[in-house]
């Protein structure tokens, strides 16, 4: 009875995954999305101590010991997430999700320490699963860790050294030499598998060392993908569904976020990995023409207030101003006066994926203003005003023109094509990628300097002055 229990278990479990990340793939089904997936998480948590009492006597004397101590972290575990996930700023979520990935893999790593140590899988299959489980899962902890120290700005952006590539791949050799070993040698000892996980681990942090800025998003869904990976080869090692349907979804959904965002910087995963990108090199840019006019907050809203058409363009300075739902009360002020109002999201706009779509659910905008960038980036050159608030690189018409700048190839808005434009920002800040932008020196671009929230309270208090 209790194996039918279990096993019904980690289906639904399975099952309740399926349909919590089908749900997620629209805002408006998404927070019930999470909700299904995190019930799934509780029933295949609850599931894996079945799974024990039934896998061996051994598993069982075990769980008869170690209860009191897996029960204790689960509540330090549920204690931690919850905590900083509830106080966590918006801003420094992908350092959030960097460190959570990188605990799925020190998980699968720890599994598989466990399996080699103690419990010595039976069979090359079973061997070399669990082994590649270890390599990938320790990868993904230690490379984690490292996005996390950059994102959260503890640790510079990228590290490079002469010959790092010949080094890096010389580490990742001898690491796979050991893992080869640890397959063929049931018995090897235990050096050889501490200076096995120690290779991993090392190849972890020097693989993601040299990568910087703007593709650090890239990477942390990549070792997303790895994570799930290494936890679905532990989960099959261990002859236990639920971990291998959860590694699998969250695998797989890791590998198609990854190719999507870089698809979206219109890179390839190789030229991520190993090319120089998020370095701005002394004289990588092409010249800069023109000057950067300064407009008035009053007066640009005017000028909103009696056009035909505005498209929003949100980026990350907006989530740091807080500044969104002041952006919607001054939305349904021109929609009020007749102005067809839209919002252009790009893909990689603000800090993490989905960033400005949670933004604006969080404030109320209505999903059917929201545009994707493919869907609305023609509507640009029809459209009277284009508003930038606090985007920077993903409007910088220099990744269309300008072979030397970072950010070459990747696509952007158009916001430059739209009759006038309006860019709220503090200062002469650049964007996340160090270059100048283009769009700034414009002769249809005018800048609102501010804080964003500051300039919107001020273009929302001018409409009002206006009246009906
Ligand atoms: P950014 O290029 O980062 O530019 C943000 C701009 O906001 C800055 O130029 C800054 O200028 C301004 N700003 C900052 N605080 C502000 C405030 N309180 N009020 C008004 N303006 C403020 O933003 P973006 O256009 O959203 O581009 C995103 C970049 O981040 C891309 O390069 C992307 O590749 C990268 N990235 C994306 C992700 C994902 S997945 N979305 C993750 C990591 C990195 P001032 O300092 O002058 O105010």
């Amino acid at each position: 009875m209790l194996a039918l229990i279990v096993e019904l278990s980690g289906f639904a479990a399975a099952l309740l995954f399926i349909l919590g990340l089908k749900r997620m793939s629209s805002p408006a089904t998404a927070l019930r999305g999470i909700v299904l997936a995190g019930i799934g998480m509780l029933v295949a948590v609850v599931a894996s101590f079945g799974y024990l009492a039934m896998a061996s006597e051994a598993a069982r004397a075990h769980l008869a010991v170690n209860l009191g101590l897996a029960l204790l972290a689960l509540a330090l575990g549920i204690g931690w997430a919850w905590r900083s996930a509830r106080t966590v700023a918006m801003t420094a979520m992908p350092q959030m999700v960097a460190l959570y990935n990188g605990m799925g893999g020190g998980a699968a790593a720890a599994l598989a320490a466990v399996a080699l140590v103690d419990t010595h899988p039976e069979g090359r299959l079973a061997l070399g699963v669990t082994v590649l489980g270890a390599l990938i899962g320790a990868v993904s902890l230690a490379g984690s860790v490292i996005a996390w120290a950059k994102l959260d700005e503890r640790m510079r952006s990228a590290w490079r050294f002469r010959g790092q590539g010949a080094f890096n791949a010389l580490v990742l050799l001898a690491t796979l030499l050991l893992g080869l070993w640890l397959v063929a040698d049931a018995a090897a000892p235990g050096w050889g598998i501490a200076l096995f996980f120690a290779g991993a681990l090392a190849f972890g942090v020097l693989m993601t060392l040299p990568i910087g800025g703007a593709d650090m998003p890239v990477v942390i869904s990549l070792y997303n993908a790895f994570t799930g990976l290494a936890v679905a080869l532990e989960g099959y090692a261990l002859q236990n569904p639920a971990l291998m349907i959860a590694g699998m979804v969250v695998g797989s959904a890791g590998t198609l976020l990854t190719v999507l965002m870089a698809k979206a910087m219109n890179r390839s995963l190789a030229n991520v990995l190993f090319s120089r990108f998020g370095e701005v090199k002394a004289g990588a840019q092409g010249e800069v023409h023109g000057q950067m006019k300064a407009a008035d907050a009053a007066d640009a809203a005017v000028t909103m207030r009696y056009a035909g058409s505005v498209i929003i363009v949100p980026g990350y300075g907006l989530a740091v101003a807080q500044a969104q739902a002041k952006l919607y009360e001054f939305v349904k002020l021109l929609q009020a006066a007749g102005v067809d109002v839209k919002f252009a999201i790009h893909p990689v706009a603000g800090r993490m994926p989905g960033h400005m779509n949670v933004l604006l659910a969080e404030a109320g905008v209505p999903y059917d203003l929201i545009f994707d960038m493919d869907d609305i980036n023609e509507s640009f050159a029809s459209t009277d005003v284009a508003l930038v608030i606090g985007a920077n690189d993903v409007v910088n018409p220099a990744a269309r023109t300008d072979k030397q700048s970072p950010i070459y190839g990747m696509p952007i808005l158009n916001a430059d094509q739209a009759h006038q434009v309006y860019v709220i920002k503090r200062g002469q800040g650049k964007g996340y990628a160090g270059v100048e932008n283009l769009l700034f020196y414009g002769d249809n671009c005018s800048m609102v300097y501010g804080d964003a929230l500051a300039v919107l309270n001020t273009m929302v208090q001018s409409i009002k002055e206006l009246g009906a």
